[in-house]
């Protein structure tokens, strides 16, 4: 069984303040680690005052970005080695929005990745798609093309070390109705296209989460699907109580499963 990963993208909201204060909200009110991964994507300034305040909760902190390279010439980029020393455990990497309004293509997110991973740092790979790329009959997903070109700078043997989000476009940020079908359908090939290029094993491992309009009333009927290890949550993570109704309820669909297998 893969344990659920809830991760929070808080994208460019809360000052330091606002999100300290999150944390000392939801601490000592959040699933046992054991059931559930729960992390939270903040802006950069945020991150190592979140590393400290979190240090004994089952909080990781997630950077949204982090740069190709280790140290240089990059005004006004963050290394990934610093995050590292820093204490944050996770990165995003191409996030659709990173994608649309910075311009990141498949190569510049491909080095991140590797470069993530060098330091020690799991990348959560963003993976997009519109509805016109999206073909679920035709032989070439338009994912596929996208994820195995963001997998070509890391080794075979590495692919096992991150976790992959599936945002299809016209379910982030709209904030409505997010269809756990599609969902489905979406981390199902995901993980079928790693069975066939990888291994099954690789496959079976692999955390494969979905983003896009997850919310505390839909959020149970998407963790109830197969393939879905997780779900990247934007909007609605703002709100601390929100975001505790969420892993909370997430806990609670995987508790079971949990006591079985200790
Ligand atoms: P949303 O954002 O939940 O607000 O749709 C998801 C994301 O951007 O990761």
């Amino acid at each position: 069984m893969r344990k659920p990963f809830i991760a929070a993208n808080w994208k460019m909201h809360k000052t330091v303040d606002d999100a300290l204060k999150f944390v000392e909200a939801v601490s000592g009110r959040l699933p046992d680690p054991a059931v559930v991964t729960c992390g939270i994507a903040a802006h950069f300034l945020a991150l190592y005052p979140m590393v400290q305040a979190a240090k004994d909760l089952n909080l990781g902190v997630i950077a949204q970005n982090a740069y190709g390279e280790f140290s240089g010439p990059y005004t006004g980029e963050v290394s990934p080695r610093a995050l590292a020393a820093a204490g944050v455990q996770y990165v995003m990497c191409g996030h659709i929005e990173r994608r649309t309004l910075f311009h990141e293509d498949n190569q510049l997110v491909a080095k991140k990745v590797a470069a993530a991973l060098q330091c020690g740092i799991t990348p959560i790979i963003c993976t997009d798609e519109t509805m016109i790329q999206q073909e679920f009959n035709g032989e070439v997903h338009y994912v596929f093309a996208q994820l195995m070109d963001v997998l070509s700078e890391i080794s075979f043997d590495q692919v096992k070390n991150v976790i992959i989000s599936y945002e299809p476009s016209w379910a982030v940020g709209v904030g409505q109705h997010a269809n756990p079908t599609l969902a489905e359908e979406g981390c199902r090939l995901i993980r079928r296209s790693i069975a066939d290029t990888y291994s099954y094993e690789v496959a079976d491992k692999i955390r494969i989460l979905y983003g896009g309009s997850v919310n505390p009333e839909n959020i149970e009927l998407i963790m109830g699907k197969r393939d879905i290890d997780g779900v990247l949550i934007g909007r609605a993570s703002l709100d601390a109580d929100n975001f505790l109704t969420m892993v909370n309820r997430v806990a609670a669909l995987y508790a079971p499963a949990a006591e079985a297998k200790k």
